[in-house]
């Protein structure tokens, strides 16, 4: 099979740059491993709807990475405008955060056009197309159009939400109906399988049976892929990145005091004002942590053309340089705020010298940073991961201390425990974490939904909405 990946954002092929968003870095080795070529934006726009030119196309392991640059009268409409001033906040349930036009409604629909005309180049008889995310509802509708008979997947990363949320989306029942032209629709949990289910029902009046719907597009299977991480190695790049020269510099800015660590994208539904609230109120419950403790957050900075987004790094300057102007001290800073991003590797050394690591999203579709903070530890000195509940990765990473991101003060006392917690219960709690990302590493994430993808071809139902059984390994291989 000839597999072609699509997202907007594609990662960077130079090893060690900052990578923005966890969809990048988990399609990095399933494309280098299976031989697919990426497509996605080159973050460049060009003038004339219909000139397609591909910016570059540049080897990537056994597969390539294929940049496209986008029609420049409507990108704003798509990027900036419907995915992510109307999708993406209400994906997250923050309705109240939906600005939007039919302009760029349309706009959307042009560019999951233009993206369908260009992936033609790339469609041989034997190929199947595998779609990521939000930025492309609407996509395998626009190849169906063009006459593409081949197996198309879709793959939503983030969550998806209840029905009465969807309905505050301009157009949600034009899309969603698109949507239906996929041959298989994956989510990260259960949960968002059947809010999706939920709406087709109610919304749409179709009938879903052992998880297949039926529409005027023909059948469509609906399952959950929980997405994972390279277990192994990222836990051996944490273990080599310890003598990284960033990294030993910052185990000894720390020395012996402890240190919580926070990597996020500045977003709104990452939670990061509680999170920095939190903190405040524990260093205030516990005057003693005074000096013994500091929280290193690193916010990349994020779609800062959207005002949400400019008012929320606003808003997160001001919170910090509260909290450290009210506990910190002249030769103490309790909270260390970078707005930039770093290579995985160096984040992967910067988990491993943390004992505490913070996730806690008031919504998140799975959240790879908690899997990676737990891949990175020592395993006889193992951190604590304190985890929103709301997370997509609290359903595997049950043994981590789980918190509500809206109670500053629960979560205030979970970072006093964790920074107490023995170590015999560490190893326990992080033993049983390890064991669960083993038994759902993102190379058996990507090989499941592509056998499922090969399976929509043949009549053999999958569980509604359950994980895809795996098959015996000779059977998963991608080509
Ligand atoms: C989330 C989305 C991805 C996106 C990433 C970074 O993880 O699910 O699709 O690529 O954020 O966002 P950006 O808008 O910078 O690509």
């Amino acid at each position: 099979m000839n597999l072609v990946v699509v997202s907007n954002r594609v990662a960077r092929v130079k090893a060690n740059e900052p990578m923005t968003g966890g969809l990048a870095a988990a399609l990095l080795p399933v494309v280098e491993k299976s031989g697919a070529i990426w497509v996605g934006s080159s973050g460049r726009v060009r003038d004339g709807a219909t000139k397609d030119a591909f910016a570059d196309i540049e080897p990537l392991g056994e597969g390539a990475i294929a940049l496209l640059d986008l029609p420049a009268a409507h990108y704003g409409g798509y990027y900036e405008g419907f995915a992510n001033s109307a999708l993406w906040p209400a994906l997250h349930s923050r309705s109240d955060l939906i600005r939007v036009s039919l302009d760029d409604y349309r706009s959307y629909r042009e560019v999951n056009a233009f993206m369908a005309r260009a992936l033609l180049r790339f469609r041989k008889p034997d190929s199947a197309f595998w779609i990521q995310d939000y930025h492309f509802l609407a996509l395998g509708e626009e190849l169906r159009k063009l006459g593409v008979t081949q197996p198309i997947g879709f793959f939503l990363h983030t969550p998806w939400p209840s029905r009465d949320v969807m309905n505050g989306v301009p157009n949600h029942r034009e899309l969603i109906e698109a949507m239906l032209a996929y041959d298989l629709i994956g989510f990260q949990t259960e949960n968002d399988c059947q809010n999706f289910a939920s709406y087709l029902k109610s919304d749409l009046g179709l009938k879903i049976e052992n998880n297949v719907v039926t529409s005027r597009h023909g059948t469509s299977r609906l399952a959950a892929f929980p997405i994972g991480i390279d277990v192994d190695a990222f836990a051996a790049n944490a273990a080599r990145a310890i003598s990284h020269p960033e990294v030993v510099r910052l185990r000894k800015s720390v020395d012996d005091k402890r240190l919580v660590i926070g990597v996020d994208r500045v977003d709104y539904s990452k939670g990061l004002v509680n999170r920095i609230k939190a903190f405040d109120r524990m260093l205030a419950i516990n005057p003693s942590l005074s000096r013994t403790v500091s929280l290193l957050q690193i916010a990349t900075p994020s779609r800062g053309a959207i005002e949400a987004y400019e008012a929320l790094q606003t808003e997160l300057s001001r919170v910090v340089t509260e909290v450290n102007g009210r506990h910190g001290e002249v030769d103490w800073t309790p909270i260390r705020y970078l707005s930039k991003g770093f290579s995985q590797t160096m984040l992967a050394g910067f988990y491993r010298t943390a004992q505490v690591g913070l996730v806690t999203p008031l919504h998140d579709g799975m959240n790879l940073v908690a899997k990676e903070y737990v891949a990175a530890q020592n395993p006889v000195d193992p951190g604590v991961l304190v985890l929103s509940k709301f997370a997509g990765a609290a359903n595997e990473l049950d043994t981590a201390l789980l918190v509500n991101p809206h109670d500053v003060d629960g979560m205030a006392r979970a970072l006093s425990m964790a920074l107490t917690m023995p170590a015999p219960e560490r190893r326990l709690r992080w033993e049983a974490m390890m064991k669960k990302l083993r038994n759902g590493t993102i190379e058996q994430w990507s090989s499941s939904f592509i056998a499922a993808l090969e399976q929509t071809r043949t009549a053999e139902p999958v569980q509604y909405c359950d994980f895809p059984k795996r098959k015996a390994a000779a059977d998963l291989t991608v080509h």
